[in-house]
């Protein structure tokens, strides 16, 4: 019987994950069909309630609704709940449904499979503090990260999103909230990560690290292609610098297994995206 999934969200037309499963499905001869459906703000429930109706299995949930999913399903997982949204849901033949977020999962794949980066022990700076950065806290500790300092162009927003954190967080986790205006050039710092929105308009970000911190860090975007404006920005200056179409690939992959169960392979996905992307450049 043919799977029923599709991805939402608002944009979402220039979204790979559509070829992405389809890739998936390829490894495992599964008969998959995989939409795209843009769904406005306010939306979601009206259509995550058609699909469902419609005999779908699984959706993939993307901006500006993680956290209208977060709301709707009727089990989150413990990472959805960390995150305090979902992008990953599962209808169940009993009608329930099941909300996880496989973003951090995803991120901490990336960094230690695709780029061998060991993360013990390590500090990482995060840029930004909206949602991006809420999903992928606790997968990043759960993976041995031992400080993680959030740098947002409002620091109370830093401050209220570790506040929201804290009770998830083992005691020994060290998590801290700044500004981006600040100077944080007397912190050795391994990894840098950008999970702000900032890419499509090339602003660059006012960094609260100096050239030679932002030299000998791992430097990660989560933005991909055109929105990958921090790997642009530092990529000259980084000795390591590369961008999140990794981590998307692993999110997907995680949701695949999530919705039927085998877990696909993602290298060959990521070189054929990375492919497209380039064609498309
Ligand atoms: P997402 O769910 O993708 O994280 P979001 O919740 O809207 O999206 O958060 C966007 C993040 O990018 C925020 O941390 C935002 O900073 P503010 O909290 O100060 O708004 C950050 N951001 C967006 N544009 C920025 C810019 N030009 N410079 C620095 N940070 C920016």
């Amino acid at each position: 019987m043919t799977v029923k999934l599709q991805v939402v969200g608002d944009p979402v037309a220039h979204s790979l994950s559509p070829q992405i499963h389809a890739l998936f499905a390829k490894q495992f001869d599964d008969e998959v069909v995989y939409g795209r459906e843009r769904v406005r703000s306010g939306e979601f429930e009206v259509c995550a309630d058609a699909f469902r109706a419609a005999g779908g299995l699984g959706m993939n949930i993307t901006v500006p609704h993680k956290e209208a999913a977060f709301t709707y399903v009727d089990a989150p997982d413990a990472y959805a709940c960390a995150a305090g949204a979902v992008n990953t849901i599962k209808f169940l033949d009993n009608g329930e449904s099941l909300g996880s977020n496989t973003d951090g999962q995803g991120l901490v794949a990336d960094l230690t499979e695709r780029w061998a980066l060991g993360l013990v022990g390590q500090t990482v700076l995060i840029l930004g503090a909206g949602g991006a950065t809420r999903g992928v806290i606790v997968p990043l500790f759960e993976a041995g990260v031992s400080r993680i300092l959030i740098a947002n162009r409002t620091a109370t927003r830093a401050e209220h999103l570790c506040q929201a954190l804290r009770a998830s967080l083992p005691p020994a986790a060290h998590l801290s909230a700044h500004g981006l205006d600040v100077s944080l050039d007397d912190e050795s710092i391994d990894v840098i990560i950008n999970a702000t929105s900032v890419g499509l308009e090339g602003v660059g970000l006012n960094l609260p690290v100096g050239d030679a911190q932002v030299r000998q860090a791992f430097c990660y975007d989560m933005g991909y292609g055109s929105n990958a404006g921090f790997h642009r920005q530092v990529r000259a200056v980084a000795d390591t610098s590369v961008d999140g179409l990794g981590m998307l690939v692993e999110q997907a992959a995680l949701s695949y297994k999530l919705w039927l169960g085998h877990q696909p392979e993602t290298q060959p996905v990521y070189q054929a995206v990375r492919s497209m992307l380039l064609e498309d450049s």
